[in-house]
């Protein structure tokens, strides 16, 4: 069979590469997932037996996937002949035993993702939305000798993790090639693509320079904590002093790919440890581990997120005699803050304090993870001029991550908690019981 294939120049780095990680990113329409998908045609054609699977956040219909675009390819090629689609298996049969297979990121966890180990080649397309997590559990499952992982995106958000590993992270600097692709090198693109362009070029410039140059989407005046300021408190040095609380929050997790999350905070130290997930632990586990993290490190003050099966939590460890607090994060806000605007409930006070802290003088962890939890939240205003915070579900709906870790670290400024005194005895600690003191009304 003889394949009729000229690439665009600028992606000729991919076809030659042998690295581990290929990518390209950019604007709309500058043939991306058209080349990848010939790439990954042609490697199935020359390669017998060899086995791809095309990723996405959320695998929908396949009509829409690149299942579609790589039959449409081999018809382009001549080489329909050589393949055999099967839509109902979700399966393209390519020569030698070969197989193209699609799916959602969604459809994976710890343990089934291990079905991914036989595969050459892994895929993820429009993988700007891809999560930590996600990355974290594909990188190492394809570990087949040559085998590699393909992401085509265009940039969102500099703390995207795809755009911090693929573009960012000098750790991947030797095993990754990379293109950058926008309309103007794509050779075959049609008159409509154009139309589309000119039409928003003589709209909103950074929207347009998103889109079609594949720029970082300019920061959104309704994300509640910018990334600027975030970015700023995790250069900022620690200095902690004994005299400062510490203080625990607890985000419990109230549905099945959540995790709870414990955080501390001493004063403007954010550092202090990083935060512990637990994954998939029952309220039993989580308040034993809540227990022993307080016997660990004696703190000043304990908030541990009630709402859901978080009552389960606090119940435990009260009924185990530890003094801990509940926050209803639907419950009033109930406090009179210093620079805090009215937030329309306990949560969004709870951020809009921690914002505060941000601003002025917090330290954070060095931590991507952590980044997008506090810049991923949006927020708009009710009737009463209020701030409402994005809600967990919605941000799911966008395909951002749930800030589990933002959650935890806003709860650790529930309430103002003073210092004990300084160097109080471990079983001195165990006869009294210990109130965190409420400090005042301004915090
Ligand atoms: N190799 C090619 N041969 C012919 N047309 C192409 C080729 N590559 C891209 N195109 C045209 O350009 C359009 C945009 O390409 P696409 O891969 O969808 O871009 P992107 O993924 O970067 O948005 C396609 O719909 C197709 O019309
Ligand atoms: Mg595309």
């Amino acid at each position: 069979m003889i394949l009729n294939v000229t690439p665009p120049k600028v992606f000729a780095p991919l076809w030659k590469s042998k690295a581990r990680y290929l990518g390209a990113h950019g604007g709309r329409g500058s043939g991306k997932s058209w080349d990848r998908g010939a790439h990954l045609l042609v490697r199935h054609l020359t390669e017998p037996g060899l086995s791809s699977i095309c990723l996405r956040d959320v695998q929908k219909s396949l009509d829409q996937s690149v299942f579609k675009l790589i039959v449409e390819t081999a018809h382009r090629l001549g080489a329909i002949e050589a393949i055999k689609p099967v839509e109902s298996d979700r399966v393209i049969r390519t020569p030698g035993g070969g197989i193209i297979t699609f799916a959602g990121m969604n459809e994976f966890n710890a343990e089934n993702i291990k079905s991914l180990e036989g595969f050459d080649i892994a895929w993820w397309e429009e993988a700007q939305t891809a999560g930590q997590r996600a990355l974290d559990l594909l990188r190492p499952t394809l570990r087949k000798p040559g085998s590699q992982l393909w992401f085509t995106w265009n940039p969102r958000l500099r703390s995207d993790p795809v755009d911090q590993m693929m573009r960012q992270d000098p750790r991947f600097a030797d095993s990754r090639t990379v293109v950058e692709a926008n309309w103007r090198d794509n050779p075959f693109r049609g008159d409509e693509l154009e139309e589309e362009r000119l039409l928003d070029l003589a709209g909103d410039e950074a929207r347009y320079r998103h889109i079609w140059e594949g720029d970082y989407e300019a920061e959104s005046d309704m994300q509640f904590i910018g990334g600027g300021m975030v970015r700023e408190a995790m250069e900022r040095q620690p200095n902690p002093t004994t005299v400062d609380e510490l203080v625990l929050g607890v985000d419990v997790a109230r549905f099945g790919d959540d995790r709870t999350v414990i955080k501390a905070r001493r004063g403007r130290d954010g550092t202090t440890m990083p935060a512990i997930k637990l994954l998939r632990a029952d309220t039993m586990q989580v308040a034993a581990r809540v227990m022993a993290e307080i016997d660990r490190l004696n703190p000043d003050g304990v908030f541990i997120d009630e709402g859901g099966v978080g009552g389960g939590v606090v119940d435990r460890c009260r009924q185990m005699g530890y003094n801990v607090i509940g926050v209803n994060f639907g419950g009033k806000a109930d406090r009179v803050i210093d620079g805090v605007p009215k937030c329309a409930n306990k949560r969004a006070q709870m951020w809009a304090t921690m914002r505060e802290w941000l601003k002025s003088g917090g330290c954070i962890e060095d931590n991507r993870e952590l980044e997008m939890d506090l810049t991923g939240p949006l927020y708009s205003f009710d009737n009463n001029n209020a701030i409402v915070l994005e809600k967990k579900s919605d941000m799911k709906k966008r395909g951002v991550a749930s800030p589990d870790e933002g959650d935890a670290l806003a709860l650790t400024f529930a309430y103002p908690v003073v210092a004990r005194s300084i160097g109080r005895a471990e079983d001195q600690r165990k006869q009294e019981e210990w109130h965190p003191v409420w400090g005042s009304q301004n915090g």
